[in-house]
């Protein structure tokens, strides 16, 4: 049975995955992690593929042990896994709780660690991983800097993943895009101080963010799927990285 993981399926950018892999066809089954069963439910009945709700919070260790455990018992051959599920907090650190950073952690770090691991002896030649990063991965960020911090490491993370990986024909892919119109901002603002970003500048559909990445995840190791996420990029690159934060410092008071 040929299948493909998407968490954080029940809303934003991980829903448009699955509307996308569904699309694309080739699969039998689609597995959507999220806490939210109901949104999921609601996708499945316009999806072709079926799609197999797993209601877990991934902040809690033994949530992976379940997706373990099932993939243990079918035998299912993932061709996709997409670790979309997320969130950020805006606020210095003064303005976060233990929990908040603590959980932020937990999910952008460790349950996309676990998760992968699980998955990886389940997927053969031809199979993608796409981590959802954020171009906050290429620079820190002050007013968002656990978020920020929790993307770098992933980034670096995909991206040794993905040599380590490769002997077996399987490719893995950082997807750094900049804002995307979902119910992240949402949550992020959510905080003792939520007013530290109040401006979302070429913010991106997330279809056509996961329509890009799933294309540039044939080919490439660092996918930001849209041209001021590249430029950005491009100038952690370049240019010294207090130069970026002061820009970023300018541009979140605005
Ligand atoms: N939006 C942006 O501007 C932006 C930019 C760059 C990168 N990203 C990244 O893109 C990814 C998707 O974010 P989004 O924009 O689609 O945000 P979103 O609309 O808030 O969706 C987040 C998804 O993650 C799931 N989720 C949250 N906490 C979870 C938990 N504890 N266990 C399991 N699932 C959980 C949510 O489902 P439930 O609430 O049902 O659990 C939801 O499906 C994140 O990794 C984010 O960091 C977002």
């Amino acid at each position: 049975m040929k299948i493909a993981i998407v968490t954080g399926a029940s809303f934003g950018l991980g829903r448009s995955f699955v509307r996308r892999l569904d699309r694309l066809g080739g699969l039998d089954e689609i597995w959507g992690v999220a806490r939210r069963r109901n949104r999921m439910e609601e996708l499945t009945a316009e999806l072709s593929t079926p799609l197999r709700p797993m209601e877990l919070d991934l902040t809690r260790p033994e949530s992976v042990e379940v997706l373990r455990k099932r993939l243990e018992e079918t035998g299912a051959d993932v061709r996709v896994l997409v670790n979309a599920a997320g969130f950020g907090k805006f606020g210095t650190y003064a303005d976060m709780t233990l929990q908040e950073t603590g959980d932020m952690i937990a999910l952008n770090c460790r349950a996309a660690v676990a998760l992968t691991a699980a998955v990886l002896p389940h997927m053969s030649r031809g199979g993608r991983v796409l981590e959802i990063c954020s171009s906050a991965a290429f620079q820190p960020l002050p007013g968002f800097n656990v978020y920020a911090a929790t993307k770098a490491f992933l980034l670096h993370y995909s991206r040794a993943l993905r040599w380590e990986v490769a002997p077996r024909g399987i490719r893995v892919t950082a997807v750094c895009p900049g804002w995307i119109k979902t119910e992240f901002m949402e949550v992020a603002r959510d905080t003792k101080n939520g007013r530290t970003v109040r401006h979302y500048p070429f913010a991106l559909r997330p279809e056509t963010v996961a329509r890009r990445a799933l294309r540039d995840s044939r080919v490439l190791a660092v996918t930001t799927c849209g041209l001021p996420a590249l430029v950005q990029r491009a100038a952690s690159k370049f240019l010294p990285h207090c130069f970026i934060m002061a820009c970023w410092e300018g541009l979140r008071r605005l």
